[in-house]
């Protein structure tokens, strides 16, 4: 695929841009079948929301992660939404979720006007399973079965485990005990779609599919992209049916309009789904190659003292949706921001982790538990390139940039 961008008022092949000079951090791949599936939407006038390619792309994710129904939504963001209303979140109740995502699970507890309740994460950026445990045994109650957290007396309505960079999160233990505590557990897979659980009472099974409800992203920079977009994949008919009420704004009489309820216009559209049909098409071969660049990346980092990828969890095997560079700054001789300065002065992206959220302006205030691991986390850790396109000579230029601390 070769498409023109405008940067800075030029327009540059994408490609040729990619290739020789620069190598981006994630960037979507269309090597499928994007082209004729979003011709046949412009050919059929197909472009909106409902649509054929709406109900393929809902069937097609129900396939592939086992999942028995979908909504497909306009954001994983909306999809969050709707998934804390259909889990009965009411204003004023708590919603624990980890310090260390992105901040759209957070963000969404507040649209429902609920609180975050903050935890840490483990060495696989995930939710702290055994502090979370820790924190329901000592600073919950339970009471006419319900929770509340001892602190606040505020209900504890659900939790948001994230499956952060394509990490699965040690979902057994946590689910357990929420469903013992009456404590809904929506699992935001947003970045791990294809990620499965490899031993123990999940085997075989794919993230985003263990809890009642589960949620995938496909904004651009993701496994797979739609240009944006999300799914709400639940376990029961009545929680799927509901989704698709509130998001195709609650119509109890759609050719009446009437409503009995405030819904959203939360829907994919027809274009939209025809780009996920082809790139789901797309994802076990995706995912292949992620393994093959974490692979590589790993075995090349080897040579470079201070340096090496953040591991995945033994139990699980991750979708390797982005790379995790780990910097020991002592041994290396160079910080995370000097790292950054070196990359990008090669032309090369990197990222840092996202700022915890605990910090974030609108939640500083809020309750936040035993933090510890994020913030360390978060001082040596940079993303670094790895789209499906990556090539071997990408891996090795950015390896020979890193190895600058050799000269
Ligand atoms: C963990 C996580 N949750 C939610 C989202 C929101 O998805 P979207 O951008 O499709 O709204 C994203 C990504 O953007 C994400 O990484």
């Amino acid at each position: 695929m070769v498409f023109a961008v405008p940067i800075h008022g030029i327009e540059i092949n994408y490609r040729t841009f990619m290739s020789n000079t620069f190598i981006p951090l994630s960037v979507p791949v269309l090597e499928g079948n994007e082209w004729p599936y979003v011709k046949e939407c412009l050919d059929t006038g197909w472009i909106s929301t409902a649509g054929p390619f709406v109900t393929r792309f809902e069937e097609a994710i129900c396939a592939f992660t086992g999942s028995p129904y979908a909504t497909a939504c306009a954001s994983g963001t909306a999809a969050l939404h709707v998934a804390l209303l259909l889990a009965g979140v009411q204003p004023g109740e708590e919603v624990i979720v980890p310090t260390l995502t992105f901040i759209a699970p957070i963000n969404a507890v507040r649209y429902v006007q609920a609180e975050p309740v903050f935890m840490d994460s483990d060495p696989y950026f995930n939710i702290d399973v055994e502090k979370t445990l820790h924190f329901i045994e000592t600073e919950t109650v339970y009471r006419d079965g319900q929770t509340f957290n001892k602190k606040t007396g505020r209900r504890i309505a659900a939790i948001i485990p994230v499956h952060v960079f394509g990490n699965p999160v040690d979902l057994q233990p946590l689910i357990e005990r929420c469903q013992e505590r009456s404590i809904f557990v929506i699992e935001d897979a947003s970045e791990s779609l294809g990620a499965t659980y490899t031993t123990g009472a999940l085997k075989g099974r794919m993230t985003g599919t263990i809890a009642p409800i589960g949620v995938y992203s496909f904004n651009g920079n993701k496994i797979i992209s739609s240009g944006g977009g999300g799914m709400l994949v639940a376990q029961d008919a009545k929680l799927a049916e509901k989704a698709t009420y509130l998001t195709t704004q609650a119509k109890d009489d759609a050719v009446r309009y009437v409503h009995h309820e405030i819904g959203y216009n939360y829907r994919l559209t027809n274009v939209q789904a025809a780009l996920g049909v082809a790139q789901l098409e797309q994802l076990p071969e995706y995912i292949r190659r992620k393994k093959v660049i974490y692979e590589s990346y790993s075995q090349k980092l080897a040579a470079i003292e201070g340096l090496h990828l953040a591991e995945t969890p033994p139990y699980g095997m991750p979708n390797y949706w982005l790379m995790c560079l780990q910097i020991n700054s002592s041994k290396y001789g160079i910080d995370r921001e000097g790292v950054m300065r070196l990359l990008k002065e090669n032309n090369i992206q990197s990222r840092p982790v996202w700022y915890p959220n605990h910090l974030q302006t609108p939640y500083k205030e809020c309750q936040s538990y035993c933090i510890e691991l994020a913030e360390e986390l978060c001082s040596h850790t940079l993303n670094i390139p790895c789209s499906v396109n990556l090539t071997q000579d990408d891996i090795s230029h950015v390896i020979k940039v890193l190895k600058i601390t050799d000269l």
